[in-house]
């Protein structure tokens, strides 16, 4: 019989702001979606997690920032460690201790870390020793963005069609290396859906989602020839673009719904501002009201005073690329 496995393992991974955004899934049990997607991994925002299987426990127990966690949160652990005993062999229950860190209410803490480190600690506390695309792929099935939190810099999920051939790959390129992320927290709570809600509703009622499928392959690849080119005009211009196609298919659902605040179309006016007087720069929104700013180093001094100005300088912090999983 197997008892406590010892084994405390530790995991950190970095989360990631897509540029193309993935939006929609066709299978939801496995998280395979309907078009691939790029992202870029960032330097200031990570969580680190331990995990211990260990048979004195009569439940998994999860805690996140010292606070043990019940509900929805408890159950989705939970359901991804049953993936892991599934394909390990291992029956026990495990202990799993996260912690985010996020620079104050930077609003970045997202489940493609959380998935990302908790799929690397469990697998390994559990005897599994996987390569870096079977941790991709298993952290795929916790949350999609975490398979791309497994690789540092550029990284491209690779959309496939089933749980073998749906992970993501490192770009591994020495090209705009000089990208910068300025994040803005225009406000902390405003998520009127999850991303997982929103983009199912989009898929069953936008009447745009199959315009969505077909223009996402043509903005991979405009993207990655940007990136190949060196290109940080066209690599700002067609993120931008690709962010305000996703947000279109939330706008023209049924219920439609929105994730931009006052405070969110402010910013992006102000990009626009600051970019048609000479400071290059783009913005990319995800599944909430915070704007990323994608600028060059040579321009992040203008666009922090900028913002700081705007919104206070507790909400501005800047990123730049980051590190693929680690174990500690
Ligand atoms: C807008 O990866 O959080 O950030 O697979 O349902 O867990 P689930 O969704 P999630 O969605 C991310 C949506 C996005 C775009 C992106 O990261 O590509």
């Amino acid at each position: 019989m197997t008892t406590s496995s010892d084994k405390i393992v530790t995991a950190i991974a970095h989360t990631n702001i897509a540029l193309i955004k993935y939006w929609g899934k066709r299978n939801a049990e496995f998280i395979i979606p309907y078009t691939g997607s790029l992202s870029l991994t960032l330097d200031q925002f990570y969580t680190q997690t331990s995990v211990q299987f260990d048979a004195s426990l009569d439940q998994d127990s999860v805690s996140i920032d010292d606070q043990l966690i019940d509900g929805n949160g408890w159950q989705r652990v939970h359901n991804f460690l049953n993936i892991v005993r599934q394909q390990s062999g291992i029956t026990l229950n495990a202990q799993v201790k996260s912690e985010n860190h996020v620079p104050t209410a930077a609003g970045l803490a997202s489940s493609a870390s959380a998935f990302a480190a908790l799929a690397a600690a469990a697998s390994r506390a559990a005897g599994m020793d996987l390569d870096l695309q079977a941790l991709s792929r298993l952290a795929r099935r916790g949350s999609g963005s975490a398979c791309r939190s497994i690789f540092g810099g550029f990284v491209e999920w690779q959309r496939g069609t089933n749980d073998a051939d749906s992970y993501a790959v490192p770009i591994e390129t020495p090209n705009l290396n000089d990208i910068r992320i300025v994040a803005l927290t225009v406000e902390k709570h405003h998520k009127p859906i999850s991303s997982r809600q929103g983009m199912a509703l989009s898929v069953t009622t936008s009447p745009y989602y199959p315009t969505w499928v077909k223009v996402v392959e043509s903005d991979l690849q405009s993207i990655k020839s940007a990136i190949n080119a060196d290109d940080f005009t066209r690599f700002g211009t067609i993120s931008e673009l690709n962010a305000m196609r996703m947000h279109a298919l939330t706008l023209s659902a049924n219920p439609d719904f929105l994730y931009f605040t006052g405070d969110t179309l402010e910013a992006m006016n102000e990009v626009k501002r600051l970019r048609h007087s000479g400071i290059e720069c783009y913005y990319t929104i995800d599944a909430g009201p915070n704007v990323k700013v994608i600028c060059q180093k040579q321009n992040v001094a203008a666009i922090t005073d900028t913002f700081s100005k705007m919104f206070g300088p507790e909400k501005v912090t800047v990123a730049q690329p980051g590190p693929g999983v680690k174990y500690l």
